[in-house]
């Protein structure tokens, strides 16, 4: 096991306070993102080693406060600590006291009063890991997705997984924190979809050149000031791509009917194994998941060597890994 004092050098910059918690892409900016994944690289290596861990965290202790639904970011965000040797608190509404109508504020005041470094916190209402954020005193907050607003650990694995997968590519025109040159496809529901907006902030702060290729329904109502283009046509866009990156219908957010049928979503916008063909052969197929097979992604789409679905899960974990050490263990500054 590597001691505390092997692991990666972050680039403090002087003069500037630690940054306590992460909250929003735009809070990194890109030199801020390419330090966490720089940091990653290092972590990836731990997370391949026969026993994937290192003290950087021992004696803390992270909670994930999740008010939502979740497989892969709960157990990302958990896992990730635990590498760390932090000690891990799970905090679930549905078993909780805010069933006995305990309010937000108390739940996170009696979790700070417990002495706890840091909460990954997941709530279906826009803007509440700011306002949680506002209430604790020492203890660092991470948005673990916000309503339809941000999600800033899943943007940052996903600039981890391209900028590492076309490395060398011809389609990379920049260094290893940069996407420069890179050409990517968000499809489908980007209107109830956080990780659509964390994404588009982190890709297009890196240099990526960003289409949004969805049914005027699922986009949102207004798209002032996104740096993307807009697109109805997937067959047109698909041959110009080096990433399309398909979201889930959020049906659970819909408040209307959006669409005609599932069927005909699938049939104009879904990536079918005909449609597929359409991409360079070097393309990456990538989705936050969870994946409706069949739906927005053919199942033997999603299953194809170019989907890296799977490689963008286990990259979360060492993402995560960084963002906790950077904002608990090193004592530095994230952005630059
Ligand atoms: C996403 C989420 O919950 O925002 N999933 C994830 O975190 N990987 C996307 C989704 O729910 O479709």
């Amino acid at each position: 096991m590597k001691a505390a004092t092997d692991l990666p050098p972050v680039g403090r910059h002087a003069g500037q306070p630690a940054r306590r918690h992460l909250l929003s892409v735009a809070d990194l900016g890109a030199d801020g993102i390419e330090e966490v994944l720089r940091v990653t690289d290092s972590f990836v290596e731990v997370s391949g080693r026969a026993i994937p861990k290192v003290p950087a965290l021992r004696g803390k202790t992270v909670v994930s406060l999740f008010f939502e639904d979740s497989t892969r970011t709960r157990l990302s965000f958990e896992t990730a600590a635990r590498r760390l040797s932090a000690d891990v608190m799970t905090f679930s509404a549905a078993s909780s006291s805010v069933n006995k109508g305990e309010s937000l504020r108390d739940t996170v005041e009696t979790i700070e009063a417990m002495g706890i470094d840091g909460v990954v916190v997941r709530h279906a209402g826009s803007g509440v890991p700011w306002q949680v954020a506002r209430w604790l005193r020492q203890a660092a907050v991470i948005n673990g997705g916000d309503g339809w607003h941000e999600h800033p650990t899943q943007a940052l694995l996903d600039c981890y997984t391209i900028t590492r997968m076309l490395a060398g590519a011809p389609a990379h025109e920049g260094g290893p924190g940069s996407l420069a040159g890179v050409r990517i496809a968000i499809v489908g529901d980007i209107r109830h979809s956080r990780v659509a907006r964390s994404d588009v902030l982190a890709f297009s702060a890196l240099g990526a050149h960003v289409t949004l290729v969805a049914p005027p329904t699922l986009l949102p109502p207004s798209l002032a000031g996104w740096p993307v283009e807009v697109s109805h046509d997937l067959d047109a866009v698909l041959p110009t791509l080096d990433v399309v990156y398909l979201l889930r219908l959020q049906q659970e957010r819909m408040r209307e009917a959006l669409l005609p049928s599932l069927r005909e979503y699938t049939a104009t916008y879904g990536l079918t194994s005909t449609r597929a063909r359409l991409l360079p052969d070097d393309a990456l197929i990538m989705h936050p998941g969870p994946v409706n097979r069949g739906v927005e992604i053919a199942a033997e789409v999603a299953d194809q060597p170019s989907s890296v679905i799977t490689r963008q899960v286990a990259n979360g974990v060492a993402v995560r890994m960084a963002v906790l050490y950077l904002l608990l263990g090193s004592g530095v500054d994230l952005a630059a």
